[in-house]
């Protein structure tokens, strides 16, 4: 089964048609809501709203391990996580969709592996997202006509404040091409689970010290979210017709 993680501007999947809602509890914790299963154009799907109901949790305050726990106790076994950056590669200014193929994980103190005592996991992780679920994700793209720009490195920062223009400089010497504040642990512990795990990436910004002179970035982030996230769900829609 396929589910749809949302980020920022997708706290619910229009278009689902509902089944249930499952509240669950792993040995991890709570996820950040209850899941939603139903189906998707015909296939049954698993949403899971990353911040909570209301974009209650931070960044650094949602629960990774329990989200992906929860998800893969429920039988999923791909996960497309849709999330919103902001864009350091010119070629992702605002309302650009992106396929990432690299991470580089900057964030801290987030619990970041399954791993316990006597069981430590140690994933390959030389290519965090799956490629299969990527091909399948660009063939979706193409069939909606929607653009998508393939590869990249998504920097994940721990937030919740937006970066330094400094620290996008940073984050562009080491080869970022977005930033955003959820993609870490949450693709690692998707593949501590065994589970195929892609990121489709709305960038709503540019990232600090890109942007033109006077243009703000949360006027950015606002203008960009609900068309871009339209965007998202055609290419999800076609996903779920092949
Ligand atoms: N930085 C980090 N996370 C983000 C951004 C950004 O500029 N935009 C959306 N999520």
């Amino acid at each position: 089964m396929l589910a749809v993680i949302g980020g920022t501007g997708l706290g619910q999947l229009e278009g689902l048609v509902h089944e249930r809602q499952e509240p669950v509890s792993t040995p991890w914790g709570k996820p950040s809501a209850p899941l939603e299963f139903g189906y998707y154009h015909d296939r049954p799907v698993v949403f899971l709203p990353r911040h909570g109901d209301q974009h209650r949790l931070a960044p650094h305050e949602i629960n990774y391990r329990a989200n992906i726990e929860a998800l893969y106790q429920a039988g999923v076994q791909e996960i497309v996580a849709v999330a919103a950056v902001g864009g350091i590669d010119p070629r992702l200014p605002p309302g650009a969709l992106a396929l990432p193929e690299q991470i580089i994980d900057y964030t801290w103190g987030r619990e970041q592996s399954f791993s316990r005592p006597g069981d430590v996991i140690h994933i390959d992780f030389t290519r965090p997202y799956s490629d299969a679920l990527r091909q399948q994700l660009l063939k979706a793209a193409d069939e909606a006509g929607v653009k998508l720009v393939e590869g990249g490195v998504y920097g994940a920062t721990q937030g919740p404040r937006l970066e330094t223009a400094a620290e996008v400089d940073r984050l562009e010497r080491d080869g970022c091409t977005m930033v955003g504040m959820t993609g870490m642990p949450e693709a690692a512990l998707a593949r501590e689970r065994g589970l195929d795990y892609a990121c489709l990436a709305l960038s709503v910004n540019h990232a600090a010290g890109r942007a033109q002179p006077g243009e703000s970035i949360h006027d950015s982030i606002e203008a960009t979210l609900e068309e871009g996230m339209a965007r998202v769900r055609s290419v999800l829609t076609a996903f779920m017709e092949n």
